[in-house]
């Protein structure tokens, strides 16, 4: 894939069709120094350790519509062409957290994307799932959650059309002035 994000909208996506209530990103930016990390963490079913072991497998799914499932295997190769490595953590009746290890400027990492219309996409489930996007660089800090949005929000739904549509520019914007290329 040729954006992180697009692999982040993935694994997210795996949690909620999971079932999980709860997902966590967090993008860490040179921590520890030359690495990137990329972590995904849901309160979803789990796995057990066997399919756990087997999900980074591209023959692995449970999906009932095809016989492959390609998310998590995309994103370990990524990992591993960038001289990192993807760890799945899963415990039945907790919950999944998937690590992403990149190495920081290696010439093959992909660019995080458009972060802001990922997220756009995955908080049209705010209904359904509470979602914490945190992203942290030498220059700074952004997140932005569900829950924070509702607070501020009152009635109005956060998936609301009209709030999804200027949620794609205060994440992109956000993200702007946290980047030390910028
Ligand atoms: N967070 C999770 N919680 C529980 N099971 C998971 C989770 N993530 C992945 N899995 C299991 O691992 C399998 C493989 O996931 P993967 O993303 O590689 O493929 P997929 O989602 O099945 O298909 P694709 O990503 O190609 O649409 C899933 O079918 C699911 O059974
Ligand atoms: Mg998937």
């Amino acid at each position: 894939m040729q954006e992180l994000s697009l692999h982040i909208l993935d694994v997210a996506r795996n949690s909620i069709e999971a079932g999980a209530t709860r997902v966590e990103i967090t993008v860490l930016e040179n921590e520890p120094p030359g690495w990137m990390q990329i972590t995904i963490r849901d309160n979803g079913p789990g796995m057990d350790p066997a399919d756990a072991r087997r999900a980074a497998d591209p023959f692995f799914t449970t999906r009932a519509t095809r016989k492959v499932g390609l998310g998590l295997s995309l994103f370990a190769a990524t990992c591993e062409a960038c001289g990192g490595t993807l760890e799945i953590d899963s415990r039945p009746g907790v919950g999944t957290v998937v690590r992403a290890r990149l190495q920081l400027n290696h010439i093959d990492r992909p660019p995080l994307g458009n972060m802001g219309a990922v997220l756009q996409t995955l908080f049209c489930e705010a209904d359904l799932v509470e979602i914490t996007y945190r992203h942290r660089t030498p220059c700074g800090e952004f997140s932005i959650s569900t829950e924070e949005l509702r607070q501020e929000l009152g009635e109005v739904p956060v998936s609301s059309p009209f709030v999804l549509a200027g949620l794609c520019e205060i994440v992109n914007k956000g993200l702007a002035q946290i980047n030390c290329a910028a």
